[in-house]
């Protein structure tokens, strides 16, 4: 029987076309933002160089003012909506028109500080895009300098269809004739694992906004039709900018250093605006109207990735974070399993995602809640020992739901085995990554 380690490198293998990976093949048939750092971070234990080639292609599609968009086109596939053309972004290649979560900097900050000399100089290559992609967050994502992030789709959070953005949902008016289009991640996955037509349809017309200002995301800032604060992104962020300043201490950009200090001041303190005392933790919040989300998800465990939050905040976080893993047989639920709304097998509505365990899990450790931190490592590896490389799984049941054969578990896989494959006496893995299995 093929071992889970040996299933991790071929599923790489499968999606791999040739300098990107794919999350799985049809039903995510592009690169992605995040799935491309946390792929990287798999392949870096197998073969450096196509770690490298994974981010530096991506890096390819940045835009000029800095972005790095959610997904890159490089060609027209029938299989996945919304395409190129409903994006129309005119850029080359052609690509979505907002960002992603920024794992970027944090993910090649680990690739060096376990890698050598190359790694360094890789790193250094890269260095300017990922301090212009930083650049760009503080002043298209945070024009007022309140340091909040604010995200203009769900889609750019990463938790596409996550109760966080209900509030900011409910505010968008959908056009009549917006149903006129034909879903295609529906075909591969079950429809009870998936966001709800109510859903699509806004993350329709948020598009369709960005499409006809012509993505000028000043405009999109002001007057498009969500914006919201997400502790995802928010802590995400704050915790890669604190890597890029550590790299660019390692690395010798001096000359960067007072810049991004800054930003790690100004993302700390306005962490602040995202604290819900009402349940105890971290929550999405719309950024117009105040108005805050009531529930934790697995984002909100993200501060102490972040490491941010007072003594008194930090436990009742906590407290929260084992009321929650109490509630599941396996940790982190993306939404609290305690709260109204919560769904086991749809998506970011309550799913274990092998990702956010991983930063989780960091974080955890960082604060020294060890116990906790074990926690979440072992649930993820259970997860996929029992279950495969499925693109999420149920919290309560324990089972693998999505699509199948994702990269972005695989990797994880990998990193979590990282011990286990620098071993291989057997050589099996290394058979596995020249010849693929079957
Ligand atoms: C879904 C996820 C998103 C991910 C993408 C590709 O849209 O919500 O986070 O990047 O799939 O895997």
């Amino acid at each position: 029987m093929t071992s889970r380690i040996e299933e991790a490198i071929n599923v790489l293998k499968m999606n791999d076309r040739g300098d990107y990976t794919v999350p799985t093949n049809r039903l995510y048939p592009y690169q992605w933002n995040w799935d491309s750092g946390f792929t990287a971070l798999g392949l870096w234990h197998l073969d450096k160089n196509r770690a490298w080639l994974e981010l530096a292609s991506l890096l390819n599609a940045q835009w000029k003012d800095g972005m790095v968009p959610h997904i890159v086109f490089r060609q027209n596939d029938p299989d996945y909506f919304p395409g190129p053309g409903v994006w129309q972004t005119k850029t080359s290649p052609s690509t979505s028109g907002h960002s992603q979560p920024p794992v970027l900097a944090s993910i090649v900050w680990e690739m060096v500080q376990m890698g050598g000399l190359d790694d360094s100089n890789k790193a250094r290559e890269i260095f300017p895009d990922l301090l212009s992609y930083h650049r760009w967050f503080c002043e298209a994502r945070d024009p007022k300098k309140s340091g909040v992030i604010g995200i203009i789709h769900p889609w750019e959070s990463g938790r596409d269809n996550c109760p966080d953005w209900d509030i900011g949902l409910a505010g968008v008016d959908v056009p009549n004739n917006i149903g006129e289009y034909i879903r295609r991640d529906t075909v591969h996955v079950d429809s009870d694992q998936r966001p709800t037509g109510y859903q699509y349809d806004r993350f329709l017309t948020i598009v369709n906004f960005g499409r006809k200002v012509g993505w000028n995301h000043e405009i999109i800032y002001n007057d498009g039709p969500f914006l919201m604060a997400d502790p995802g992104v928010q802590f995400i962020f704050l915790r890669a900018t604190k890597d890029l300043l550590e790299m660019a201490r390692y690395l010798g950009q001096d000359s960067t250093l007072h810049e991004i200090e800054d930003w790690v001041e100004r993302f700390e303190a306005g962490s602040e605006w995202l604290w819900n005392e009402k349940v105890g933790g971290y929550c999405a919040r719309d950024l117009r109207t105040g108005k805050f989300s009531n529930g934790l998800t697995n984002a909100s465990m993200l501060s102490f990735y972040a490491g941010v939050g007072s003594v008194e905040q930090q436990n009742k976080s906590i407290d929260n974070c084992r009321r929650i893993m109490k509630a599941c047989k396996f940790a982190m639920p993306s939404w609290d399993p305690q709260h109204p709304g919560f769904e086991s097998h749809r998506y970011w509505r309550g799913p274990v995602w092998a990702i956010m365990n991983y930063m989780i899990a960091r974080g955890l450790s960082d604060a020294e809640f060890e116990d906790l931190a074990f926690r979440v490592t072992s649930d993820t590896k259970s997860l996929i020992e029992e279950n495969g490389m499925a693109e999420y799984f149920d919290p309560l049941a324990g089972k693998g739901l999505g699509g199948m054969n994702f990269s972005w578990t695989a990797a994880i896989y990998l990193d979590l085995c990282r011990d286990s494959l620098t071993r291989d006496s057997g050589g099996i893995v290394k058979r596995a990554i020249a010849h693929g299995v079957n």
